[in-house]
């Protein structure tokens, strides 16, 4: 027995204590990303919902701040976004010190009602005063929430738009503003695609197709809990054009209707951060799934704490004519890789020890063989951690992390699916840890995030399936 509580996450922002979930008003603001997120001050459940706070020049190492907008008796404070009010156009900052004006959801469950609400700081970010108007936009309805405000500049002026759910209808809904506080109805986009489950936290933002800034599409990021590819939470994205009053979706190309950000069981309620560059388009996601996340073994200081997954850049590419987003982890570089190069494996066979946290890039050959397996984080090359196998004829990734999983909650020892593009070279990044994994294949339009069991084992090992791959490179690195 050890009452020694396991290391943090070392790749993952996680909170100093209590319960997290979303993230919420991601800005970046004088060379400070913000991360606010949901929280709950006063415990360790879904409760009292507030925005927690932290802030990074990099995205990888975090100063903690104290909560900055609390729960009240107007209800909690849901998801939300931030903007910096240049031009200062709710007269809450300066024209010479603009305000950070953020606008959440203000939920009451007694009764049920859900408006927009704004709050505002003129100290960076540090604290915040709610505005004596709220909410500033109120349906009278009881599942309107998570507003994400950007500034629209284009063909059709210049003014704040704000992308909301009516998250039981599964509609997306638009609305405009000049001051950030009268918001007069736009349009409407759903329900359509993914529609089993409630939609929330929605997106929107454009993309250069390639990095051509002559083609430019907009990305709508709608989460949806439950209904996602993997079971519970997950998140769909729908590529169209935005005229600044309505987004349409482009014609489908290949009648693959919907598109995932991710296959996993775990990256929810993601969305990106405002006044970066167009090329540095930058996505959190929480790490959880509303299946289990209640559930979830939660002890001060360890692994199963709630923690956000691998910030993310995004672009939009052309695969074999299709669009597709593009995920790049954003990381410290990591350290000194142990590389494996031009082994033949048939049986399972150990290639190394996996540091506590780190990056495996893999590129394998299946040669003649229908696929192989990676054990990663295994007590032995044969058994224990969680395997990802690639299976050739189907083209298909998927992730199995059911070892250890019992105990933890019925539907948490799962199996995930990933389509790849296939073909007898598979390459693949993966970022791993005690307690998770993210694996980015197709050279990241194909994402897998998974929460995993705490294991004990540190073996990475590999396994042809039918027949002998060819392992051309295998390199494992700790995170830095
Ligand atoms: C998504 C969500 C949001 C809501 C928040 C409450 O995970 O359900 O729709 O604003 O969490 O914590």
């Amino acid at each position: 027995m050890t009452d020694a509580p396991a290391p943090r996450p070392l790749l993952h922002f996680a909170p100093e204590r209590n319960w997290i979930n979303d993230p919420n008003g991601l800005v970046f603001h004088k060379g400070r990303y913000h991360l606010y997120y949901q929280c709950n001050p006063d415990g360790v459940i879904h409760d009292h919902l507030s925005w927690g706070h932290a802030s990074s020049t990099d995205l990888v190492e975090w100063d903690h701040h104290p909560v900055a907008i609390r729960n009240d008796e107007a209800g909690e404070i849901y998801s939300g976004s931030a903007v910096v009010d240049r031009g200062n156009t709710s007269g809450l900052g300066s024209a010479d010190a603009p305000a950070l004006v953020a606008l959440y959801t203000q939920a009451s469950k007694h009764p049920n009602h859900q408006a927009q609400a704004l709050a505002h700081s003129v100290d960076d970010g540090l604290t915040w005063t709610k505005y004596a108007g709220n909410p500033v936009l109120d349906r009278g309805t009881g599942e309107f929430r998570d507003p994400k405000v950007f500034r629209y500049e284009g063909p059709a002026g210049s003014y704040w738009v704000m992308v909301a759910v009516e998250a039981t209808d599964r509609q997306v809904l638009l609305h405009r503003s000049d001051d950030l506080t009268r918001w007069t109805f736009l349009s409407s986009f759903g329900p359509e695609r993914a529609v089993d489950g409630v939609w929330e936290c929605p997106d929107l933002f454009p993309l250069a197709v390639d990095g051509d800034p002559s083609d430019v599409r907009w990305v709508l990021l709608i989460s949806l809990n439950p209904g996602g590819i993997a079971g519970g939470s997950g998140t769909q994205y729908v590529i169209g054009r935005f005229d600044g009053v309505t987004f349409t979706a482009d014609a489908d190309a290949t009648g693959e209707a919907i598109d995932w950000l991710d296959f996993g069981r775990d990256c929810y309620a993601g969305v990106t951060f405002d006044g970066l560059a167009r090329e540095d388009r930058t996505l959190i996601a929480w790490m959880s799934n509303w299946d289990y996340a209640r559930y979830l073994p939660f002890t001060e200081g360890t692994l199963q704490h709630g923690m956000m997954a691998l910030p993310r850049r995004l672009s939009l590419v052309r695969v074999d004519g299709r669009l597709r987003l593009r995920q790049q982890p954003i990381t410290a570089s990591p350290g000194e890789e142990q590389v494996t190069q031009g082994v033949l494996v048939d049986a399972p066979r150990a290639i190394g020890e996996l540091p506590d946290a780190g990056r495996i890039t893999v590129r394998i050959d299946t040669q003649e063989a229908s696929g192989f397996r990676l054990r990663l984080n295994g007590d032995s090359p044969e058994g224990g951690g969680v395997v990802l196998a690639y299976d050739r004829g189907a083209r298909r990734l998927t992730l199995d992390r059911r070892h250890g999983a019992d105990g933890i909650h019925e539907s948490f020892g799962s199996v995930e699916s990933m389509p790849v593009s296939g073909g007898h070279v598979i390459e693949l990044v993966i970022w791993i840890d005690r307690a998770s994994v993210e694996v980015f294949a197709d050279g990241g339009t194909r994402v897998l995030t998974d929460l995993i069991a705490p294991q004990q084992g540190r073996v990475l090992a590999v396994e042809g399936i039918g027949g002998e791959v060819r392992v051309d490179r295998i390199a494992v690195a700790p995170a830095g």
